[in-house]
């Protein structure tokens, strides 16, 4: 797999993200995936797949503490693109033993709180979104954080037994924004209150102009420590 990995990076080394995306819709037809948090990244990859294959897999994990703009802001991509996004929700019987034994608002008691609070809220069901899947495409991006500055544009995740695909993961927040503004692309509202980041509503807040982007995100841990989960693996 190390091999493989390594010949698609070659491959795809000057392609752009659209060519990227098309050559794996078409080659993992069926066994591909894309995982959206609506945020700006993802929303430029959803308009891409729109055009390319309205079919591919989109998902999302609703952790039931996300921001009513994000629930809207699905609602209208779904219309918009003709598009359907499947929702994950986490185990009920796990949220219920986990805010029974530490509180409704743990994640601010403790690092270890915290990841458990995203372990059962997102990293479950991202299993169960990944099942039968062979590649995983995110809206990663090396800018983003520290924890993300190495990234590759695919690697193979371990964790999941997947290939994971970052097709932006070389663009800067100004080519983001510029392909939104081309493109008329639907965005959250919350990114024109100061929120470049977007995750679950008592995790995120608004950052002051200069700040991090991702410093609005779990802003009371250091940067270093700063991954829900998901992206354990670049
Ligand atoms: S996070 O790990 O800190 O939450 P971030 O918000 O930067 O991640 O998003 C990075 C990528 O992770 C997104 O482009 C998306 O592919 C995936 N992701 C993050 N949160 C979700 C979510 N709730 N549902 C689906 N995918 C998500
Ligand atoms: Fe829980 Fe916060 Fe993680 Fe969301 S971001 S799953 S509320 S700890």
């Amino acid at each position: 797999m190390k091999d493989k990995v390594i010949a698609l990076n070659r491959k795809f080394k000057q392609a752009s993200a659209e060519e990227a995306l098309l050559w794996f819709a078409t080659n993992y037809s069926g066994r591909i995936a894309f995982s959206t948090s609506l945020g700006a990244e993802d929303q430029v990859i959803t308009h891409m797949l729109a055009g390319i294959d309205a079919s591919l897999k989109i998902f999302t994990l609703d952790t039931g503490r996300l921001f009513q703009e994000t629930y809207d802001l699905l609602d209208i991509t779904e219309k918009k693109y003709a598009i359907h996004i499947d929702i994950y929700f986490p185990a009920a019987k796990e949220v219920e033993a986990m805010v029974r034994s530490k509180g409704i608002n743990l994640f601010y008691d403790s690092i270890e709180n915290r990841q458990r609070c995203c372990h059962v809220r997102k990293i479950e069901p991202l299993k169960r979104a990944l099942t039968g899947k062979e590649v995983w495409i995110t809206g990663m991006r090396q800018e983003q954080s520290v924890t993300r500055a190495q990234s590759p544009l695919i690697s193979w995740d371990p964790v999941h037994n997947i290939i994971k695909f970052n097709p932006l993961i070389h663009w800067t927040n100004e080519m983001v924004w510029q392909y939104i503004q081309t493109m008329k692309i639907p965005v959250n509202e919350l990114h024109l209150k100061g929120f470049p980041s977007i995750g679950c509503l008592p995790c995120t807040r608004a950052i002051q102009p200069g700040e991090d982007l991702r410093s609005g995100r779990w802003w009371w841990e250091l940067p270093e420590f700063k991954e829900c989960g998901l992206h354990k693996t670049p």
